[in-house]
């Protein structure tokens, strides 16, 4: 296999042509144009629509700017939304498109003379909305960028900025919980529900976690529990006594709800959360508005707000990101958070550009379907 120290060592040459070009003939130096194969949409739409391979020259960085490639990029679903254009941030469109996927880790391959606090070998994640990352390079300002350690799996680095922090900020930022306390969530086997369960396991919290029915649900409700689940539910058990029983043994009333559902699910959350919990809505998977019972929200005391870790990483120092992201790394270095579960698709150097498009289409298919279970993940050799 090639690393990137062998890519650098084989491709510094000028003048070829681009077109059709393997991973393996891509130009890179700090004073050459690069090349990046890219996934690329001209308008919004269906991603399986609108998006193609395409070859985009980047020009010769800037004094400011690094070079990196990219070593591993999930989708996600907001990346579909952006695409589709029903999501907040819209894609950074240039002349010949934009450029799909807001995650993953990159690592520094040249840096402009100004460079600060990036060094050739560093890995770097987007810190900025709308990157770009489902491409083999990219140049960027390195304020664009921010630092990750290495000592952690490229999978791991490439789904640590949106799913991990933004179960991390869930379990800090609405209530103060202490050890023995008990949340809730559904949609428990996201990337966000599995981060929720071990961050909660490894600060003493219990974790209440619904999921829809499915066929192998044993199976599933063992995996989970495997990562720490305190409980695992089907949503049509929100509404059985028996459930209320199993609530009440653990201890603790339900202090925190985690919403990335919506709808029929979110409200059944609400019969379960004790007096002063919070609902904290972050996503609307079912596509259902929320519509609550009134009672719990008088009776209770209840409160609901939502959470956008787009909003928090604009709005948060680099200080504390910095600060969030070394403890993410622990965690996961400690053995605490996991890779999320996911496929792996290969984009390899001796791919064709049909080959590539192909890979990463599969992927897509696979990223939407329900019950899927596994993030779609993209890696570059
Ligand atoms: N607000 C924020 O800052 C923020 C940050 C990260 C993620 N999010 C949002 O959080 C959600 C999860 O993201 P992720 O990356 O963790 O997703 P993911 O790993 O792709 O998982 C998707 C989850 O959604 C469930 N789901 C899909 N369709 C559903 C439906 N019709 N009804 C109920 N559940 C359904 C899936 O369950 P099945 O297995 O049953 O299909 C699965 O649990 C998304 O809505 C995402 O946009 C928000």
């Amino acid at each position: 296999m090639l690393s990137t120290q062998s890519l650098l060592k084989n491709t510094i040459v000028r003048g070829i042509p681009t077109s059709g070009m393997t991973l393996s003939s891509l130009k890179l130096a700090t004073n050459y144009s690069t090349i990046s194969k890219a996934m690329v949409c001209e308008k919004h739409g269906k991603p399986k629509d609108v998006l193609r391979l395409k070859e985009l020259t980047i020009p010769k960085i800037k004094d400011d700017e690094v070079l990196v490639k990219f070593l591993a990029a999930p989708i996600n679903p907001s990346d579909i939304n952006q695409i589709e254009g029903v999501y907040p941030i819209k894609p950074r469109f240039k002349k010949y498109g934009a450029v799909g996927g807001n995650e993953g880790v990159a690592e520094v391959v040249a840096a402009g003379n100004k460079v600060k606090n990036l060094t050739v070998g560093d890995w770097v994640i987007p810190d900025t909305k709308a990157f770009g990352t489902w491409q083999t390079f990219a140049a960027s300002p390195e304020n664009e960028l921010q630092k990750i350690s290495k000592n952690i799996s490229k999978i791991s680095a490439s789904t640590i900025s949106v799913n991990p922090p933004t179960a991390y900020r869930m379990l800090k930022d609405f209530v103060n919980l202490k050890k023995g306390d008990v949340i809730i969530q559904n949609g428990a086997n996201s990337a966000v529900g599995q981060a929720v369960i071990q961050i909660a396991k490894a600060w003493g919290i219990k974790t209440i976690n619904v999921v829809r029915d499915r066929p192998n649900f044993d199976e599933l409700a063992d995996q989970l529990h495997k990562l720490g689940a305190t409980l695992v539910i089907k949503e049509e058990d929100l509404r059985a006594n028996s459930t209320r029983e199993l609530v009440k043994n653990l201890g603790s009333p339900v202090r925190l709800g985690l919403n990335c559902v919506g709808g029929k699910s979110a409200n059944g959350i609400t019969r379960l959360l004790g007096h002063n919990a919070s609902l904290v809505t972050y996503g609307g998977m079912s596509k259902q508005p929320l519509t609550f019972g009134t009672g719990p929200f008088i009776f209770k005391n209840l409160k609901a707000c939502g959470f956008w870790n787009s909003r928090w990483n604009k709005e948060a120092s680099k200080k504390d990101k910095q600060y969030m992201f070394d403890d993410l790394c622990e965690l996961i270095r400690g053995g605490y958070l996991a890779e999320p579960w996911h496929d792996e698709t290969k984009w390899e150097l001796s791919d064709d550009n049909k080959t590539l498009n192909r890979k990463f289409m599969k992927a897509l298919s696979k990223a939407g379907a329900s019950f899927g279970n596994k993030k779609q993940i993209l890696t570059f050799e």
